[in-house]
């Protein structure tokens, strides 16, 4: 199955999409992971990017669809995927037309201020990717998988949140209406507890009970 999660900062598709790709045997693509183990590795491409992610804008089309086309080439695509973060404009979802058809687009739906609070408290594990809660954390610092300390996303912080929301529904809301043309949109309530969220996404698939 070749899928989209959409959905806006915060909506949960990084914590969906791990539990989705471990249950149908596909990998996760997340252009934000992507962009930012190129920060951390000081490429060309994610010192470009930097300065884009850490203001809240998007980093150029142009950038992430040749980063996402030669992802799709690896092997490991051939029996399925599920793009997170991508696309993230009319344009891009054009150009990705071109080289990979897409079976379902999964919409995390979730409102402004429930996305503001998820963000602002979101803490995440450098080594492993583990994503928390401080709600959910009892005052505990350190990754529960693998012991690393936990720390804040740059642009997690108050000001940036309010940037990527603005720049979520001028740039990448549109493409509801690009996929819902296209009889491919499943619409998730995304404000549910995880599990009936991730309940939900495999009933839309057709893979739930
Ligand atoms: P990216 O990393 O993709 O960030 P994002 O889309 O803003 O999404 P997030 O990772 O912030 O949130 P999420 O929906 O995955 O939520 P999560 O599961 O973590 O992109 C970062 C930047 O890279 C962009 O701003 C842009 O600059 C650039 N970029 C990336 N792709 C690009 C593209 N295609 N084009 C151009 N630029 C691009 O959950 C959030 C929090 O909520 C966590 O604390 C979690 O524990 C909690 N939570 C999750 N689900 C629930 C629930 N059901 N109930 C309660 N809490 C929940």
């Amino acid at each position: 199955m070749n899928l989209i999660f959409l959905g806006p900062p915060g909506a949960g598709k990084g914590t969906q999409a791990v539990r989705v790709c471990e249950r149908l045997g596909i990998p996760q693509i997340s252009t934000g992971d992507i962009l930012r183990s190129a920060i951390r590795n000081q490429t060309p491409t994610g010192l470009a990017a930097k300065s884009y992610i850490d203001k809240g804008e998007l980093v150029p089309d142009s950038v992430m669809i040749d980063i996402v086309r030669e992802r799709l080439a690896h092997a490991d695509c051939a029996g399925g995927f599920l793009l997170d973060g991508f696309p993230r404009t009319v344009a891009q979802a054009q150009a990705l037309k071109g080289f990979a058809s897409i079976d379902a687009v999964i919409d995390i739906d979730v409102s402004d201020e429930t996305l503001v609070a998820r963000l602002s408290g979101r803490r995440v594990c450098p080594a492993c990717g583990g994503t928390y809660h401080v709600s959910r954390l009892a005052g505990a610092t350190t990754c529960e998988k693998c012991g690393q300390t936990l720390v804040q996303r740059d642009d997690d912080k108050a000001e940036t949140v309010l940037s990527r929301l603005a720049v979520y529904h001028a740039q990448t809301e549109p493409l509801i209406g690009f996929y819902t043309q296209r009889g491919l949109i499943r619409k998730i309530d995304g404000a549910q507890p995880v599990d009936d969220c991730f309940a939900a996404i495999l009933r839309a698939l057709g893979e739930g009970k």
